[in-house]
């Protein structure tokens, strides 16, 4: 079953009821000012931080689900009849309803009773605002009287604090109105030089501020008072609920159409320059004025909404292609690229199931990232990896998050989680292929943000590697920490009391437990790490890090097979984790997936195994669950991951962030059927028609899918900020697809299905166009290249000689 449908020519995915099994939602802004909205108007803004500058107020986990958004209602004054044109809030019956989440923007429209009314919601490029472009048609053949009011409920700023402390909140709300514009300036008068603004194009025949008047005694969102009544009261908020809403009267006449632009924005004044007169409490308005007048002019909002799609336009044109799989075209193109973007800008912090409050920016996190979006947008890439580099620790260990706001690590949600550093070094390898740019190398970083300890990026990576070899187990292998990836495999934990978090808490002192996966993620890193060292005259260190790689992955070897497969941990009492000997998780996905990656064991047969122990094991027809059997029970020395119920999250869920692992892996041992075939088990889109199943957005990524001992196997759930969004497009695009950055140039090595004819693709790649095509002439992966009509050796083409722009790539599999 399905509830809209894909408008690929547009890029936009369309949602044709409003009964979607979740709100279906998407992100406005790309820098500084952002909001996430669902298809019926659910969701809030927030400047930077969703913590501590939320704008607008919603509330999470709510019946119904999705309450507090960006709010129209449209009012019929000759009968009283009012609506909303997003369904929400008042659910009121519709003739016909649409919701285009295209790319940054958001069109919600419906019709009811011959009136047509849509919102394009968007935020323009480099401005703190968002728009509402409304647009209200008379369908009828009589003219029509109606009023249309606005609401939004600010939020005082904090959401943390917002949302507990009653008993000061309720009594320092302030706003203040002027030409019909609503501020909101709540702790303007003490320590905040910012504060929100609410403006409207029309002419308002009346505004409210105070939410409980707006709204009447024990109503809600869906029957305002001054709504029900068709006039604002012009309520002036004091403590309470501070809101914005305005109120506009038009008369249409039959056939005609008008628009209203509704402004949300954030603005901040110089410390000394609050106050307009200075020894006032009135908000200095003198540099927002202009702002506010510029985007109520409907041609610069016209052309804001250009310049939009353009810069979409750019960062998708960087990389397309055609393939026979329209799955496959539809994501990389436009959907899981977009969603990439969505990991920069949120990271982990703001979605329908992050709530803006938990989760800053994690350290293991972003470094992944940014293997989506790298090519997209470098500069912003590098800033990233300085920013995550500065917030490591001297002993190379890192925070596990940082705030973006003030780009600090912080210990909330822990630190010692011992794959964290590995983390720096594969992004720092992305940006290099990416980029060419050896430079990043000799940039400084503090460590802990110090002054003072600033080191060469390049020191820092060195710090990465030696922790792990700093931190060795029992049997040569890394020591776990508080959890490696599997952020739920807490071996030192021991947690018997409730509400202790399983992500700070250490009961063992962690000189026993060790990771395999961390193993293979340490050669990895260690080989990359080589390379690196090779390319930026650090050549000198290269055998060292050659030589630990080797040493692990004997090692890995040695103690980390388990006959059949790679085993997953040592535990605290050196008793084996993913092991046939387990009564229960006798197979995890993680280490099958992640040594393969590290190249163990594709020469002498042990990839291939593991890789056939996860299809036969782990492989489902929605996806490749995390471990088998699901722990039925909670167990002391295993945390988190046995707390859950069996079949969801870490505990045998799908967990789609390491699908991927396995499609490269299958693509490195040269099987695309298999690699192309687990791809689409979890792509979103190739899910369309199961939506009642899967439930989250047909167009983006969700964390995980309910496994097979679920009783809802096949449901989403915890779409758009995981790292499934990076490592899906990095699995497609670079291994399948084969259209790879290295260090030399770029590499083509397509692994497609035996089926595929071929594909084209386009990609940009250091200031070069590349127009790739691949034909397949035989059912294998061996690969002839030629370039500009010559033939090349090997796979990797490198940079065009003269300054040449574009370059004709064709490459034949046989
Ligand atoms: C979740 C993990 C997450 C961790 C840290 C756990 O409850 O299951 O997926 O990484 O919290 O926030
Ligand atoms: C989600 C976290 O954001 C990520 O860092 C972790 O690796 C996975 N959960 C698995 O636990």
């Amino acid at each position: 079953m399905q509830f809209g449908y894909f408008d690929d020519h547009n890029r936009e995915y369309v949602i044709t009821r409003p009964d979607t099994p979740l709100p279906w939602i998407n992100y406005l802004g790309c820098q500084a000012y952002f909001g996430i909205i669902s298809n019926t108007a659910g969701g809030y803004s927030f400047y930077r931080d969703a913590r501590l500058r939320r704008i607008t107020r919603y509330r999470y986990n709510n019946a119904p689900f999705d309450v507090g958004g960006r709010y129209i209602y449209v009012r019929d004054d000759e009968t009283g009849d009012y609506w909303s044109p997003s369904w929400q809030p008042t659910q009121s019956g519709l003739e016909s309803y649409a919701c285009r989440h295209g790319m940054g923007y958001t069109t919600i429209g419906a019709a009811r009773r011959g009136i047509a009314a849509s919102t394009r919601y968007f935020v323009p490029l480099d401005e703190n605002l968002e728009i509402w472009q409304f647009a209200v048609t008379n369908r009828r053949l009589t003219p029509a009287a109606v009023s249309v009011f606005s609401a939004v409920e600010f939020c005082l700023w904090d959401a943390q604090d917002d949302a507990s402390n009653f008993q000061r909140n309720f009594s320092i709300g302030e706003v203040e109105m002027e030409d019909g514009v609503i501020y909101h300036k709540t702790e303007y008068r003490e320590r905040r030089d910012h504060f929100a603004w609410f403006a409207c194009s029309a002419e308002t025949a009346g505004f409210d501020t105070q939410r409980d008047v707006f709204l009447g005694h024990a109503r809600g969102w869906d029957r305002p008072a001054a709504v029900e009544r068709g006039k604002s009261f012009d309520s002036v908020a004091h403590g309470w609920a501070p809101i914005g809403s305005h109120h506009v009267r038009l008369v249409l006449p039959p056939g005609e159409t008008r628009q209203i632009i509704f402004v949300l924005g954030y603005h901040e004044n110089p410390p000394d320059r609050k106050f307009d007169p200075p020894d006032s409490q009135i908000v200095n308005k003198e540099t927002v004025k202009p702002v506010i007048a510029k985007y109520l002019v409907p041609e610069n909002v016209d052309g804001a909404f250009g310049r939009l799609r353009d810069y979409w336009d750019g960062l998708l044109g960087i990389c397309q292609v055609a393939t026979p799989d329209i799955h496959t075209d539809r994501m990389v193109n436009v959907w899981n690229a977009y969603q990439c973007m969505a990991t920069f800008n949120m990271s982990r912090s703001a979605s329908f199931y992050e709530s803006g409050i938990g989760r800053g920016l994690g350290f293991r996190d972003s470094n992944q990232d940014l293997l989506g979006f790298v090519h997209m947008i470098p500069e912003r890439a590098r800033e990233r990896i300085l920013d995550l580099a500065a917030t490591q620790l001297p002993s190379g260990g890192a925070y596990h998050q940082y705030q973006p706001l003030t780009k600090k690590g912080n210990n909330d949600v822990g630190s010692n989680f011992n794959d964290d550093p590995h983390w720096l070094i594969l992004g720092v390898a992305a940006y290099l292929k990416e980029t060419g740019d050896w430079s990043i190398l000799a940039e400084p970083a503090q460590y802990d943000n110090q002054p003072g300890s600033e080191q060469p990026l390049y020191e820092h990576l060195q710090r990465s590697f030696q922790y792990t070899l700093d931190r060795l187990g029992p049997h040569g292998l890394p020591l776990i920490g508080r959890a490696d990836w599997n952020d739920c495999l807490n071996l030192n934990c021991f947690s018997d009391t409730p509400g202790q978090s399983f992500q700070t808490t250490t009961n063992k002192d962690g000189t026993v437990a060790e990771s395999i996966f961390i193993g293979g993620l340490f050669v990895l890193a260690a080989k990359e790490l080589a390379a690196i060292a090779r390319h930026s005259g650090h050549a000198g260190d290269a055998p060292d890090y050659e030589a630990a790689a080797a040493k692990m992955e004997e090692t890995v070897r040695r103690h980390g097979w388990d006959g059949e497969w790679f085993l997953r941990a040592y535990g605290d009492f050196g008793n084996k984790v993913g092991s046939k000997e387990c009564a229960e998780g006798k197979i995890f996905i993680e280490p099958q997936g992640f040594c393969v990656l590290a190249g163990i064991g594709l020469q002498d047969g042990l990839a291939r195994r593991a890789l056939d122990s996860v299809r036969k094991l782990l492989a489902t027809p929605h996806g490749i669950v995390l471990q088998q059997p699901a722990y039925s029970r909670y167990y002391l020395h295993l945390g988190e991951i046995s707390s859950y119920p069996p079949g969801y999250k870490e505990n045998a869920g799908i967990f789609c962030h390491n699908n991927p692992w396995v499609m490269i892996a299958e693509a490195m041992a040269g099987n695309g059927d298999a690699a192309h075939d687990y791809y689409s088990r979890i792509n979103p889109s190739a899910r369309e028609g199961i939506s009642d199943v899967h439930r989250c957005e047909p167009y983006v990524y969700a964390q995980m899918i309910a496994g097979r001992d679920a009783p809802t196997h096949g449901e989403a759930k915890n779409s758009w900020l995981t790292g499934t969004a990076a490592w899906n497009y990095y699995a497609i695009t670079q291994w399948i697809l084969g259209i790879r950055p290295a260090y030399d140039g770029l590499q083509v090595a397509p692994v497609i299905p035996e089926r595929w004819t071929g594909f084209r693709a386009v990609r940009q790649f250091r200031g070069v166009t590349y127009r790739i095509t691949v034909r397949r002439e035989g059912p294998g992966n061996r690969m002839a290249l030629a370039v500009d009509g010559r033939p090349v050796e090997g796979d990797v083409i490198p940079a065009p000689s003269g300054g040449r722009a574009e370059v004709v790539v064709e490459a034949t599999l046989a």
